[in-house]
């Protein structure tokens, strides 16, 4: 758990580097790939990605998704992950190492850690909703295909304040417990066992979903693209979900960089993780959709529809309440795997920075967490008519991390990487050093990075906030 107890290790694969800071960090290649895609699939598959697609518009919500993956997702990726490697530090203080002059560059990692509040702000009720939906799914309480008793469910569970606090902080506590055991024993163990198994189950779900009478015609808003539904907010809500799906803009991959082993190949994992993370997004579209138009909700209900429609799916389906359970309790080890790596941003600084012990630094900020999370755990009832530019705290939260706070992250990290901290250096994080063949593709991400990923970023952000209508 602590730093000490790794001194007589060597960092695995440090082999390309002398020297390096002893530092507990990821131990095998594959754990890295599976921490990292941990981050990425979290709530995001399952909650956010159905839900944002519902209320834009369906398919060619996806496919402005999709573009932003590979045009601006991957590259700003790569970017914080080599910077994070190479500095082997906290988001704030690897920004600082990385920076040749004394530019206030670190002011990224900063950011970061405010959107991490934010995310988590959110996030943690979300997950605590999740954990509530075992014990209503153990109970029986929620199988059914009525709309009205699934809908009545989550009603009585978002509208009672008590519960909502004590849920956001069970998960507090448990997200927590996880991070006390340290990246390689906690992070990485809990976040390799749970993604083969979630897949298993979404995939049972998703053929269910599509045997389902009237199942078609979610396939068609899934797949069949209405041009006329691209807006400039749909545009930014997808530029803003790449950027929450790939856990991205705010500090997170630079975090997780810096636990990466020095002979990992940096844009492979990326793109292991990018692909893996979309095609498990479509899956839980092909899960959901179907099921939404052949049970009669509407697939823009907002943050509840999956609450509401997940149910309906296993009501209809052979041993359903026995896999309604498996399936909540996955889904809330998916959310551990996201949290586990934004709680991991404040608390890597807390420690590194603040120079409080790793114990220490998980209690605060936990505690900081519950306070802050607390306004969004009760936007749907104490707090509901509090509202800021007509938004609650769980929607203030959850639209200005997605769509501000992540792309102006990423943006700063593009120009910084592409322009401040430039080409050699980034050749040498990305080829490690010369050791891998990859020169064609690190030339055109490097390119990406430099003038295309920013200019998007800039455009979609000052679009979607009106600048040019
Ligand atoms: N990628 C996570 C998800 O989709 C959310 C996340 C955002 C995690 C930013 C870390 C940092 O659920």
């Amino acid at each position: 758990m602590s730093s000490s107890s790794q001194a007589s290790q060597q960092v695995p694969g440090s082999e390309f580097k002398e020297k390096l800071p002893l530092r507990d960090g990821f131990s095998t290649r594959l754990g890295v790939i599976l921490a990292t895609l941990g981050s990425a699939v979290g709530l995001g598959n399952i909650w956010k990605f159905p839900t944002l697609t519902g209320s834009s518009g369906g398919a060619v919500f996806i496919i402005i998704y999709i573009i932003s993956v590979l045009l601006i997702g991957i590259p700003v990726m790569v970017s914080e992950l080599a910077i994070g490697r190479s500095a082997r530090a906290n988001a704030v203080d690897s920004m600082r190492a990385s920076t040749p002059n004394k530019a206030p560059w670190w002011l990224i990692g900063a950011l970061g850690i405010l959107s991490a509040f934010l995310i988590m702000g959110f996030y943690t009720e979300v997950a605590g909703w999740v954990f509530a939906y075992i014990f209503k799914a153990m109970s029986g309480s929620i199988l059914s295909t009525s709309s009205e008793v699934t809908t009545a469910a989550f009603t009585s569970l978002v509208t009672n304040p008590v519960l909502s606090l004590v849920w956001q902080w069970v998960d507090l506590v448990i997200v927590g417990a996880v991070i006390l055991f340290g990246v390689s024993k906690g992070i990485e163990r809990v976040t390799k066992t749970l993604i083969p198994v979630l897949l298993v189950l979404l995939i049972v779900v998703a053929i269910r979903s599509l045997t389902l009478p009237g199942a078609g015609e979610g396939l068609e808003f899934l797949f069949k693209p209405d041009l006329s539904k691209v807006t400039a907010s749909t545009l930014l809500a997808g530029v803003g979900l790449a950027f929450f799906k790939l856990s991205i803009g705010m500090g997170a991959m630079i975090t997780y960089g810096s636990y990466f082993r020095q002979d990992q190949n940096i844009s492979g994992t990326a793109l292991r993780v990018a692909f893996s993370d979309m095609s498990i997004a479509l899956l839980a579209g092909v899960a959901i959709f179907p099921a939404v138009f052949a049970y009669g909700f509407q697939p823009d209900a907002g943050p509840s529809l999956v609450f509401l429609t997940i149910p309906s799916v296993f009501a209809s389906m052979p041993a359903g309440n026995f896999f309604m359970v498996i399936f909540f309790i996955l889904t809330f080890i998916a959310s551990i795997g996201a949290q586990v790596s934004l709680l991991e941003v404040l608390v890597s600084y807390v420690n590194e920075h603040l120079k409080l012990n790793r114990k220490a630094a998980t209690i605060y900020s936990v505690l900081g967490l519950a306070v802050f999370g607390s306004l969004a755990a009760l936007s749907s009832s104490l707090l509901s008519n509090v509202k800021l530019f007509g938004l609650t705290f769980f929607d203030l939260f959850d639209f200005t991390s997605s769509n501000i706070f992540l792309p102006v992250g990423g943006l700063f990290i593009c120009i910084f990487v592409g322009w401040v901290w430039g080409k050699e250096k980034f050749f040498a994080a990305m080829t490690n050093n010369g050791t891998l063949n990859n020169k064609g593709f690190v030339s055109f991400l490097f390119f990406l990075i430099r003038f295309v990923s920013p200019v998007l970023v800039l455009l979609v952000l000052l679009n979607g906030l009106g600048v040019f209508s």
